[in-house]
């Protein structure tokens, strides 16, 4: 993919939106099928259930939910860009049962107060200009004893083995610095308590990233460009880290990790 993946903040005027979703199913195959099974766990999903997926992307893990709350229960969809739900809603025409897929801001939610058994966001809140208050009108809809699960990475924290260690912090910090927060995942918990939520679990996961996502998925090249724009490191610097990157890999001994929150709660 060639698309920055901040894009994710306005998907529909993106140059490359396949290549979001592209992003999206590689990630989702790739990186988070354990956080994702765990997430719908934490959701307590039970028949006849209504949960609610706050930017759900291609919608795969609405269907997901959909098969776990029956053929009494309702999932429901919401994404900022009218392209993704497009996309949401031709993967769900051959599903079992339908899904509802919505075009819907998570700062201004179009539904009443405690309207579904659970709400789920995933991936969301490293693009939303104001996240904590867009993470209060996700538990908003939430019933009283319902369930709010929240997944974020933390980009502060992304870590990369490279001889380099100060050019190294320059460009990690300007790939962290590319999204609206990318280091959101530390707060959740601390929101989720400010808010009044109880049980409040916090779950931190280490996802392994290996060099070619690094380059083609988190655009570590870019990355390194913008460092430099920056005036954080210079020119010379910025050619030698992306050639040891290429001598490291070359030689297998990459390594990179990214933390991913994964944040539950009840609401009381
Ligand atoms: C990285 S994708 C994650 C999609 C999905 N939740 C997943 O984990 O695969 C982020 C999604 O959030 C949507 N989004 C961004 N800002 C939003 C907002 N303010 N309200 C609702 N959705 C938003 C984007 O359009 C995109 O589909």
């Amino acid at each position: 993919m060639s698309e920055q993946i901040s894009a994710f903040s306005h998907v529909d005027s993106a140059a490359q939106t396949g290549a979001l979703v592209e992003f999206l199913d590689r990630t989702a195959a790739d990186h988070f099928g354990e956080i994702n099974r765990r997430s719908f766990d934490l959701l307590h999903l039970r028949d006849g259930a209504a949960v609610l997926d706050v930017g759900c992307g291609t919608g795969d893990d609405v269907r997901a939910m959909r098969a776990e709350v029956g053929a009494r229960g309702c999932a429901t969809g919401i994404d900022l860009s009218r392209r993704m739900v497009e996309e949401a809603l031709a993967r769900d025409c051959n599903s079992t049962f339908a899904s509802r897929f919505l075009v819907g801001d998570v700062r201004s939610l179009a539904f009443a107060d405690g309207a579904f058994d659970a709400c789920r966001i995933s991936r969301v809140l490293l693009h939303v200009d104001d996240p904590e208050t867009a993470l209060g009108e996700a538990a908003r809809v939430v019933r009283s004893g319902g369930r709010i699960v929240a997944v974020e990475p933390d980009f502060d924290t992304l870590t990369l083995a490279h001889p380099d260690r100060a050019t190294t912090r320059a460009v990690l910090d300007a790939f962290c610095d590319s999204f609206a927060h990318g280091g959101v995942g530390k707060w959740l918990a601390i929101w989720l308590r400010r808010l009044g939520m109880s049980e409040i679990r916090c779950e931190p996961r280490i996802v392994p990233i290996d060099a070619g996502f690094l380059r083609k998925g988190f655009q570590i090249e870019q990355m390194a460009k913008r460092a430099c724009e920056l005036g954080a490191i210079d020119e010379e610097r910025r050619a030698g880290f992306l050639r040891t990157l290429d001598d490291l890999a070359a030689r297998e001994e990459f390594f990179c990790a990214a933390t991913v929150l994964l944040v539950s709660a009840t609401r009381p």
